[in-house]
């Protein structure tokens, strides 16, 4: 049998949902762990014995852009946070000029929706918008190069599908949209903490990311990794104090732009959140994610094969270098089959045709079995 190059025992055993359910679901909310609890608790008793310690939660907020830094290998004044990749997409826009002639946005139709509209907001700046098709579940990179031009002023493509878990080549793209003289927007939110990402191999000039996935964080913040060369020639209007030079300051009448990506920085940062997402991210760290990588590869070809097997239907590329763990099967209804698994211990995530089966580095491959056993029971006719 197959196992990863670390203790997965280990790892299970600071799992505690792992008692009672089988978790498949982290392409959507990864569970809790003794280190995410730890540190919320360290939140929740810093505010219950200080009633207040700003310094040391601002001090919190910038440990955590430095862990987010250094999972894609970029530096911590290179990334800016958010309360979401949604606010994060909207400040990379707003700093974007689309009353030239280089006003065309290339997006691919694999985005999540929520990137898809703040793209197709910035219609009301001069922006247009053109669609990078999605074929067979996914999107070759040369279906890119027709619709880019001298007249394209940014890409946006996300590292993986959402829905199946397929995942672009960025540095392709990167080279691509650069060739075009035009900017690469990632979306690694399906990728980060599965798949080892190095900003600066890629050549992305953005990439954002929430925590509540792979990275085993919660909702409520999201990072924004800004190329250095770029940060001083973008002055984004999605804004606030945390941007300025010096917030603190206290000057409404000047705005001064930090010298670094923290000029992405809005409003007072999700501070609780930070304290769980740093540990989330230092938990996946020192798992590793290139031995994470090598698990999930070993995961995503069980549920292919395993699918196959039991006569599921898969959605997307059966290629696992091609893909997450996250692996998709077409059913009736969707919701109605996540309501069933759920009711019998399995938690997978239903989206639109598909139910995703997503392990992540903790799951066994009993847990991939069981899964799929439960899924073909319910959905395949006897
Ligand atoms: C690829 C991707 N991007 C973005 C989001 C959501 O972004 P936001 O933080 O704005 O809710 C998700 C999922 O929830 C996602 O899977």
């Amino acid at each position: 049998m197959p196992s990863p190059d670390y203790d997965l025992d280990a790892w299970r055993k600071r799992i505690p949902l792992l008692a009672s359910c089988i978790p498949m679901n982290n392409c959507s909310q990864a569970p809790q762990t003794d280190a995410t609890r730890a540190a919320a608790d360290r939140y929740l008793d810093s505010w219950n014995t200080k009633g207040m310690d700003w310094d040391a939660w601002m001090e919190e907020v910038q440990l955590a852009k430095r862990a987010f830094a250094s999972l894609v290998n970029a530096s911590s004044d290179e990334i800016a946070v958010f309360s979401s990749v949604s606010e994060a997409t909207s400040a990379v826009a707003s700093a974007l000029d689309f009353s030239g002639p280089s006003r065309n946005v290339v997006v691919s139709e694999m985005e999540f929706p929520t990137v898809g509209h703040v793209w197709l907001a910035q219609r009301q700046r001069g922006a247009r918008v053109a669609w990078v098709p999605v074929q067979d579940g996914g999107i070759e990179p040369e279906a890119y190069e027709s619709l880019l031009n001298d007249r394209t002023a940014v890409v946006s493509a996300c590292h993986g599908y959402y829905l199946n878990g397929f995942t672009q080549d960025l540095a392709q793209l990167a080279a691509r949209a650069h060739a075009a003289g035009a900017l690469l927007f990632a979306d690694a939110y399906q990728t980060l903490g599965a798949v080892p990402v190095d900003v600066k191999a890629l050549g992305v000039d953005f990439l954002a990311a929430g925590n509540l996935k792979y990275l085993m964080g919660v909702p409520g913040i999201a990072f924004l990794y800004v190329r250095r060369e770029l940060v001083e020639t973008l002055h984004p209007s999605v804004t606030g104090w945390f941007g300025r030079a010096d917030p603190f300051a206290f000057d409404a009448k000047r705005l001064d732009w930090a010298p670094n990506a923290s000029r992405f920085d809005t409003g007072t940062p999700p501070i609780v959140n930070a304290f769980i997402a740093r540990a989330g991210m230092e938990l996946i760290a020192s798992v590793g994610a290139g031995e994470i990588r090598k698990w999930h590869e070993v995961l995503a070809k069980r549920l292919i094969d395993g699918g196959r097997a039991r006569g599921l239907r898969s959605h997307g590329t059966d290629d696992v270098s091609r893909k997450t763990a996250n692996t998709a099967f077409l059913v009736r209804d969707s919701h109605a089959v996540e309501a069933a698994m759920r009711a019998r211990g399995v938690l997978p995530s239903a989206r639109g045709p598909v139910i995703r089966l997503a392990p992540h580095f903790y799951s066994s491959l009993d847990d991939v079995d069981s899964a799929l056993d439960l899924l073909a029971e319910l959905t395949l006719d006897a």
